[in-house]
């Protein structure tokens, strides 16, 4: 299979106290379409700093992303990108904050209203049109911040510790939610978590991340039957644990 997205050779340094400090060095990744990648690594090796680069909201000091084998590399718009923060603008109500990036985009609103009406109960929002975020409860907030994403066109979403905050359950119930919305709008993921069973869970492959500079260190293909087998699941959450 070809890619649906790649990078080569990303190199990204940032500006700290006047001395250039190399975030990612000569990072190359895949993802075919269809595929469910997570991105492990510790906190500060630079997985937000990555999915920015891949969203174009900003450039890599040199190396490419490719869509399908285009370079829109410091391009944003082509992917769905769901910051760490999740930015729901408090004073707009659950459509109109996933009607906006078609706004964004100056698309037909009829339309955009037409498949927003299609999708809040594939969502499981459709009750949820009319309440403002702070009606909402932690699990709803994300799929109304995921429903947005996925109302920039893409299906291939970026999605950086969507669930961090969540309660333990509903982190659970989210997660095999995200399946069945992966599943029934088939779409290809890229998230980035540091909860190692997530990964595990979510993913058809993990990509291991190391620090100083950030680089990929380990590729982990995982099958059904290694998720079904908990002593297995075990063994594979202690041998990241012990890579980390
Ligand atoms: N805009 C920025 N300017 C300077 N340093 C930054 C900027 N963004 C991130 N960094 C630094 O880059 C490193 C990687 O950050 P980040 O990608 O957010 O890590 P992660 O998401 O893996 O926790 C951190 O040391 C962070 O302080
Ligand atoms: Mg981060």
């Amino acid at each position: 299979m070809t890619a649906y997205l790649s990078a080569r050779k990303i190199n990204k340094s940032f500006l700290f106290g006047g001395n250039k400090i190399g975030i990612l060095s000569e990072l190359d990744f895949d993802i075919c379409e269809g595929e469910f990648v997570s991105i492990l690594g510790s906190s500060g090796c630079g997985k937000s700093t990555l999915l920015e680069l891949f969203a174009g909201i900003t450039r890599p000091d040199n190396g490419s992303i490719l869509l399908c084998g285009d370079d829109i590399t410091g391009q944003s718009g082509h992917l769905g990108y769901m910051p760490q923060e999740d930015l729901l603008f408090p004073w707009l109500s659950t459509e109109q904050n996933v009607l906006l990036p078609a706004r964004i985009k100056k698309r037909d609103l009829a339309q955009a209203r037409a498949e927003i009406k299609r999708l809040l109960p594939v969502f499981g929002l459709e009750n949820h049109s009319k309440l403002l975020p702070y009606q909402l409860s932690g699990g709803l907030k994300q799929r109304v911040a995921l429903l947005r994403t996925y109302m920039t066109g893409s299906h291939l979403l970026l999605l950086d510790e969507p669930f961090a905050s969540l309660d333990a359950i509903t982190r659970l119930q989210m997660q095999e939610w995200l399946l069945r919305i992966k599943e029934k709008l088939e779409l290809t993921i890229i998230l980035v978590t540091h909860d190692i069973s997530e990964a595990i869970k979510l993913s058809d492959r993990i990509e291991l991340m190391d620090k100083s500079p950030g680089r990929f260190i380990k590729t982990y293909s995982l099958s059904q039957d290694l998720k079904n087998n908990p002593t297995e699941f075990e063994m594979l959450k202690k041998e990241i644990v012990a890579r980390l």
